[in-house]
């Protein structure tokens, strides 16, 4: 048997610690911040003032002009966040036509945020740049860092989940991957643009200290450790001021206190008057007089609010170009970061290195939720077992429709999709038969601006019939495999609106009962970006977390189902029963109230810091599946915990099993005794583990006072009492395996 020692370090000048990830420094190619600074002054003082103004917006839907006479080239953005999206016409949203912007779809951030891995998060950014290097994208629009706060909003695919740590942890690798390569991220939405539904007219109601402890921290990382060079508005208001151009948040949280020395650019669409934007720090104008999505008025770019009405204003004398320059100042900055810089390396697109990439980060972020033993055999069901298998029944729309077209600006036109039946029927080819059958029918359209699935799903049967066919294939099956969970359509997993209810869509529990009854071996495998109910949780022995996983779909599902790859995800966010076990719903604090004219829903944040497990923890809630839960084939035990004379805490944890495996240990940390109410514990560490069967690993943490602070609101500060703390490691929120006590003098 053999012991690793791995070392937790933290940094103290952070307001949050680090996990094992060694922060990466930008290459030595890229880092020549002085020799920039003096090159942005020099073009700046070259430039004229219609040069000026036309850098600060946009030229088309997805460029802003350079300046030709000083040989700075246009400058290219895209979305964003999962794979970069085929180009749409200059000034229009129809498709382009290109012939070589397909591209490959990496798993949804959801999923990423699942590895608990911020090496991967580097991986994903690398990879995912090399691909805008080749599509000539200078700044892709994500990483999105919203935090969930309820399950129905729509966008939570393209998030990192409930938890500021988690979420701060993985952001930053990720815009340090893609920056390594000359490509500028641009991360989103700043900020409480945490559902969809009346996204442009939601005013936010939170108090400081939700906003600094919850809300904030994912940006925070961003752009203090990560470095990032863009940051996107959120079209929300805060405040009663649109995010976009919003005084505090941008003016004295983001350039003032953060010290942020790059570009803030719009929401598309989210810019609403000169005045504003002028003064409260935006530096880049997109999308006006769009929706952002799919709407635009044809060729508006002159009357953009940072266009002429500006360029008349500084005209009239109603502003210097004091906030002009200083606007021109960061967006040079990003020139010389992105197009200006010689060295950037090449680009590939859907090279085999990102299809392994891709693969990789979709294995490592699927959850195995629930795998109970078989009654029969008193083994689990999952995984499959290739020595005795024979036929396996695939059921449901999700193990066959295409999930990378649809969703709102992150939808893509991919190269390849692999389906979750094809990538199952190759893995078991010569193994077993795998029948199919459809189980459902939800949507059948398959096309999102332009790009078309090419897909043939249409299928007139009733609910009634399509059962009634599963289950009779389903009793002759050794294995039924249900695909179910959302897709990508308006009011599903889908930018722009809400879900309308937590429920599974197109009964799909009627069909999950039907099945699980006809055969004992009944999987369901989730595909969504958002938890659904589950009533029927207890008839099924075992269900898995597969998210939008892209490209490789089909192939890493496959590979987890029959086990090649052992699982060794675990939930970003709190998995509850009902949607009245999320504050947000519990307290009656979404969507908001409209104001009497109408054209203001005022959304407050009621239930304050206590989002997700910090809620069920105070509500003492029993999650349908915890925060930080995911199963592995394999099983781990963990040592007791242990202070070390240095304050450091210690525990060992040993892979039981007979399977090599990945346990995902957990640090959260309880303030005992506090003056202000706190959570009953947040996540303050991670660290996630490789071991051989019989092989042990001593997980060390540090810890430091900004693991124990929280956010004083009458002092501007985060604060660390002296008193009694607790250390608890878990396996999850729910599952805490040991704990330490300990003081802070
Ligand atoms: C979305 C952004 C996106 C932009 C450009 C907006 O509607 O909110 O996330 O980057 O469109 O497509």
């Amino acid at each position: 048997m053999t012991t690793k020692k791995i070392i937790i370090t933290t940094a103290l000048a952070l307001a949050l610690p680090l996990a094992a990830y060694a922060q990466k420094e930008l290459p030595a190619y890229l880092d020549d911040t002085k020799e920039i600074e003096v090159r942005v002054e020099d073009a700046l003082k070259r430039m004229t003032l219609d040069e000026k103004i036309r850098v600060v917006h946009a030229q088309s839907k997805f460029s802003s002009a350079g300046v030709p006479r000083l040989g700075l080239p246009d400058f290219w953005t895209d979305d964003g966040p999962h794979g970069v999206r085929p180009d749409v016409l200059w000034d229009e949203w129809e498709q382009a036509g290109q012939t070589n912007d397909s591209c490959l779809a990496f798993p949804a951030l959801t999923c990423l945020a699942a590895t608990w891995n911020p090496e991967i998060a580097y991986l994903y950014g690398e990879s995912l740049g090399e691909e805008a290097l080749y599509r000539g994208k200078d700044m892709i629009l994500g990483p999105g860092v919203n935090i969930y706060r309820t399950p129905l909003n729509g966008r939570n695919f393209e998030y990192m989940g409930e938890d500021p740590y988690l979420a701060s942890r993985m952001v930053v690798p990720y815009v340090e991957g893609l920056q390594s390569k000359g490509v500028a991220a641009c991360v989103k939405h700043y900020a409480l643009n945490n559902d969809e539904e009346y996204r442009n007219q939601v005013n936010v109601v939170v108090d400081d200290r939700t906003l600094h402890e919850i809300y904030l921290p994912a940006f925070k990382a961003a752009i203090t450790e990560g470095k990032a060079w863009a940051i996107m508005g959120a079209y929300n208001l805060y405040k009663n001021q649109h995010n976009c151009h919003n005084e505090i948040l941008l003016n004295k949280i983001l350039k003032q206190d953060w010290k942020f020395d790059g570009v803030v650019v719009s929401d598309w669409g989210g810019t609403h008057n000169t005045d504003e934007a002028v003064m409260n720090g935006l530096d880049m104008e997109f999308g006006s007089w769009t929706n952002g999505l799919s709407w635009g008025a044809s060729n508006a770019y002159d009357n953009y609010y940072l266009a002429n009405p500006y360029k008349k204003a500084i005209k009239e004398g109603k502003f210097t170009t004091k906030e002009l320059d200083e606007k021109v100042r960061r967006v040079l900055r990003l020139f010389f970061r992105t197009t200006m810089n010689r060295n950037r390396p090449a680009g590939f697109l859907c090279s085999e290195s990102h299809y392994e990439a891709a693969r990789k980060i979709a294995e490592e972020g699927v959850v195995l939720l629930k795998n109970d033993n078989l009654r029969s055999t008193k083994t689990p069901v999952l995984p499959i077992d290739l020595k005795s298998v024979k036929r396996v029944l695939v059921v449901g729309e999700n193990a066959v429709k295409m999930m990378t077209v649809g969703g709102g600006s992150s939808s893509l036109k991919v190269q390849r999709e692999i389906s979750p039946l094809d990538g199952l029927r190759t893995r078991l080819k010569g193994v077993a038969e795998v029948d199919y059958a459809r189980g459902y029918v939800g949507d059948v359209t398959g096309e999102y601006n332009g790009v078309t699935t090419g897909q043939n799903l249409k299928d007139d049967r009733s609910a009634d019939e399509l059962i009634a066919e599963a289950v009779a294939k389903a009793k002759g099956a050794d294995y039924v495999i249900v695909f179910g969970g959302l897709n990508k359509s308006d009011y599903q997993d889908c930018e722009g609106h809400d879900r309308k209810e937590f429920a599974l869509p197109y009964a799909q529990d009627r069909l999950v009962e039907a099945l699980a009854s006809a055969n004992a071996r009944t999987v369901f495998v989730n595909i969504s970006g958002n938890a659904v109910a589950m009533p029927w949780a207890s008839q099924v022995p075992a269900i898995v977390q597969g998210w939008f996983i892209g490209s490789e779909a089909g192939t890493a599902l496959a590979s987890i189902l029959v086990g090649d790859a052992n699982p060794s995800g675990k939930l970003p966010f709190s998995w509850m029963n009902s949607l009245n076990e999320y504050g947000a719903h519990a307290l009656n604090a979404y969507p908001g109230t409209w104001r009497e004219d109408k054209k203001i829903i005022d959304e407050e944040y009621k239930e304050g810091i206590f989002v997700g497990y910090r809620w069920a923890d105070k509500e003492k809630l029993k999650p349908l599946f915890a925060f930080g839960h995911g199963l592995s084939y394999t099983t781990f035990e963990y040592g007791k915990a242990e202070r070390l004379p240095n304050g450091d805490i210690k525990v060992s944890v040993r892979n039981t099993g007979s399977r090599a495996g990945a346990e995902i240990v957990q640090l959260y940390i309880r303030d005992v005794k506090s003056s202000l109410p706190r959570p009953v514990k947040e996540l303050k560490g991670f660290k996630k583990v490789w071991l051989q069967p019989g092989e042990s690993v001593e997980v060390v943490f540090s810890i430091d006072n900004s693991m124990l602070s929280y956010y004083d609101d009458t002092k501007g500060e985060w604060v660390a009492e002296p008193g009694q703390f607790e250390a608890l490691i878990g396996a999850s929120a729910s599952d805490i395996k040991c704990k330490v006590a300990f003081d802070l003098k």
